[in-house]
């Protein structure tokens, strides 16, 4: 049996130190594996599933659901409890329900799509670059850069006007970390409110676009395979989850990256590693630090029986840092082989946009070092804000300078 005994106090989520690192205060939970007891803002008990192994093995259990509607679903913050009833489309539904869904939706985000999209992301990525550069250094490339890419390449795939991104993209941040419940709840409400205008708009074209949203408002709630609270439910998760999560990477990659010049060197030297730092940067900035499932039946797992109804948490810093599988698990390294992290999840409903992603990634980065082979910090390190530890983990501001 794991000796569970000694991580009962930890509460889990708590912030970083460093912003690449898991949170010091997950160290003993590192220790006990592959699966720990905490407890959550409120102090209701829950597992963390930490080992690698154990932990893509419970993601691929069915008999863990992601019904956010269960009572025993585990909230982990007030903000996530009050909106934990509106409906919810992919992330918070189970099969068979889950897969109707994913199966309408896979056709957009494949891999030769994510292919065909490179010249369009090229284009972008050049043109937020020149108009940083034509503004001068310094720069702040949080809102110059690393959130306006996957925000405008959301809204092209979608069919989201780039027009309203401040509207979307404040909305956002108030749903991922709003200061209250009631903030939360307020921004889902303008959220829908959009979407439903949108779609009503949509409705109304003669001529369907041919964006993701436009399809599923045609096709999908005319032949009545979809009711519009569910099309509302599906364009925010992806308009939501499409724009912060990858802002996010690019922000606190790039920070990572100028905290390793080492590896930033061998990377400028040799372009062939692109692919494989863009996993390893995944891996090591586990910045979707927290996925959350609840029990529907008893599971025998890592020596403990986790009881139906017992919520269960997944921490992506603690799993993918599981010196079983990643040797010298805190090193950046490109050449060992980060495939097989959990940062962009497991199972069913591992990440439907990480092509799209991993994408956007390496042509925002290879661009942004190719241009200015001169960026760096324009601040001392330790002074440049990150996100607190309850919500996607990035940088609030990166002033830089070239
Ligand atoms: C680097 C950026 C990204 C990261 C780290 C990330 C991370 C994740 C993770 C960890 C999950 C699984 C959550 C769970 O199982 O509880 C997930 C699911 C999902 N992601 Fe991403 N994501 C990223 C980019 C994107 C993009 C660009 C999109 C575009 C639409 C997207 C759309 C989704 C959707 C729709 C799901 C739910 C899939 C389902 O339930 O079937 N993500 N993502």
């Amino acid at each position: 049996m794991t000796d569970t005994t000694e991580s009962h106090t930890v509460t889990f989520p708590q912030s970083r130190t460093c912003p690449y690192h898991p949170p010091a205060a997950y160290d003993p939970l590192r220790a006990s594996r592959p699966l720990a007891r905490i407890a959550l803002y409120d102090g209701r008990p829950v597992w963390l599933a930490t080992g690698h192994a154990l932990a893509r093995a419970l993601l691929a259990d069915a008999r863990l659901s992601s019904d956010r509607t269960h009572p025993g679903f585990p909230a982990p913050t007030a903000r996530f409890a009050a909106v934990r009833d509106r409906r919810s489309a992919l992330l918070g539904v189970d099969d068979p329900e889950h897969r109707v869904q994913r199966r309408m939706l896979v056709p957009s985000f494949t891999l030769r799509r994510a292919v065909e999209l490179r010249p369009q992301i090229q284009r972008i990525v050049d043109d937020r670059l020149d108009a940083m550069i034509a503004r001068g250094a310094p720069a702040e490339l949080v809102n110059d850069f690393a959130l306006p890419v996957p925000s405008m390449v959301i809204c092209a795939l979608l069919g989201v006007p780039y027009a309203d991104h401040e509207f979307f993209e404040g909305q956002s941040r108030r749903l991922l970390r709003g200061p209250t419940a009631a903030d939360t709840m307020d921004a889902r409400d303008r959220l829908e409110a959009y979407f439903a205008d949108l779609i009503d708009q949509k409705r109304k074209q003669p001529e369907p676009g041919d964006a993701v949203l436009d399809e599923l408002v045609h096709q999908q709630l005319r032949d009545g395979e979809l009711d519009q609270e569910e099309v509302i439910a599906l364009a925010t998760i992806l308009l939501v989850a499409g724009h912060e999560t990858t802002a996010n990477m690019i922000s606190l990659g790039t920070y990572t990256l100028l905290q390793h010049p080492d590896r930033l060197a061998e990377l400028r030297a040799d372009a062939e590693l692109l692919p494989a730092a863009v996993e390893e940067l995944m891996r090591m900035l586990s910045i979707a630090d927290g996925m959350l499932r609840v029990a529907v039946e008893d599971i025998e797992a890592g020596g403990e029986t986790i009881r139906a109804g017992d919520g269960v948490v997944f921490s992506t810093s603690v799993i993918n840092r599981d010196e079983a599988v990643y040797p010298d698990p805190d090193a950046l390294d490109w050449h060992r082989s980060a495939r097989h992290h959990v940062a962009f999840g497991f199972g069913i409903h591992q990440c439907l946009g990480q092509n799209l992603a991993r994408a956007e990634m390496e042509i925002a980065l290879r661009t942004l070092f190719d241009r200015l082979p001169t960026l760096r910090l324009a601040v001392p390190a330790e002074e440049i804000p990150f996100k607190p530890g309850d919500t996607i983990q990035g940088m609030l501001e990166l002033p830089v300078t070239w």
